[in-house]
């Protein structure tokens, strides 16, 4: 796979100490909010601390893309368009992943629920503790995303500008070199994918919120400052 450099040479941001909060003790967790708003690089933060494994219906969908199968089949056309993926396929995949052995004590959920449909499912399928919100503004959305570029290897998140490798063209975490952007970053598909997302997904706000668990967090600040935010809110 080709290599991509980040394009800008930004400081690199000082690493924020998850492993020094304690452990949480909890059920399944969900992280919620528009697309580009932090989902990924707060999941991969704050793993250590909650225990839980990261079940990204994103990544399992381009994974499904990838290998050719028949929910990749079915998902690519709403993939390619910016438009959400049906619910049963998306309900089938998680009821598939959460019969995993890593899931038995819970999960965080990136990217899922999406729909009413979808968090009626899941309420039948594994207790949710807390909804944690990622709020960043429309206007911030596309520059994330048009940025964006992960490790093929690790799948580590980075951002040309905002959150690149300290070492220009090696992955923090593995040393990989392997570096690669998606299909769907770009500034076309971003304006339907916050479109489903104001339209689809944001009614779920409500929805958790009269159930007491909905924690927002501003995500318009560095990506330290909202990691200790969701480990306060989820201690
Ligand atoms: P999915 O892969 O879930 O994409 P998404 O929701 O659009 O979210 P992203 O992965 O784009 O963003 P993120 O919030 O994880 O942000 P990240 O941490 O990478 O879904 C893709 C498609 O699959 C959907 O469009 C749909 O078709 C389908 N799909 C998936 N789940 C579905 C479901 N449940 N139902 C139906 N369809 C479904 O960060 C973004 C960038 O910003 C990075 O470069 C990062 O370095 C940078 N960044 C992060 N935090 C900060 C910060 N604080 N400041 C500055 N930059 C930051």
């Amino acid at each position: 796979m080709a290599t991509l450099r980040p394009s800008v040479a930004c400081p690199a941001k000082p690493t924020v100490k998850t492993e020094a909060l304690h452990a949480v003790n909890m059920e399944s967790i969900v992280l919620f909010g528009p697309p580009g708003a932090g989902k990924g690089t707060q999941a991969q933060r704050i793993m250590q601390s909650t225990g839980l494994p990261q079940v990204s219906t994103g990544d399992m969908l381009r994974a499904s893309v990838a290998a050719g199968t028949e929910t990749g089949m079915k998902a690519k056309k709403f993939m390619d368009a910016g438009q959400l993926v049906p619910d049963d396929v998306i309900i089938a995949l998680i009821r598939d992943r959460i019969q995993d052995a890593d899931a038995s004590n819970g999960v965080m959920f990136d990217g899922f629920p999406r729909t009413i449909p979808q968090a009626e499912a899941l309420a039948g399928i594994t207790n949710v503790s807390h909804v944690i919100a990622i709020e960043v503004p429309d206007e911030k959305i596309v520059e994330r995303i048009c940025g964006r570029y992960t490790c093929g290897n690790c799948g580590a998140v980075y951002h040309d500008t905002f959150n690149p490798t300290k070492t220009e063209g090696t992955c923090n975490s593995c040393g990989s070199s392997d570096f690669k952007r998606r299909a769907d970053d770009n500034a076309d598909t971003v304006m339907s994918r916050l479109s489903a997302y104001h339209e689809q997904t944001s009614p779920l706000a409500d929805w958790y919120d009269s159930k007491g668990i909905f924690h927002r967090i501003d995500g318009d600040r560095a990506i330290d400052e909202i990691s200790t935010d969701i480990l306060i809110a989820l201690e």
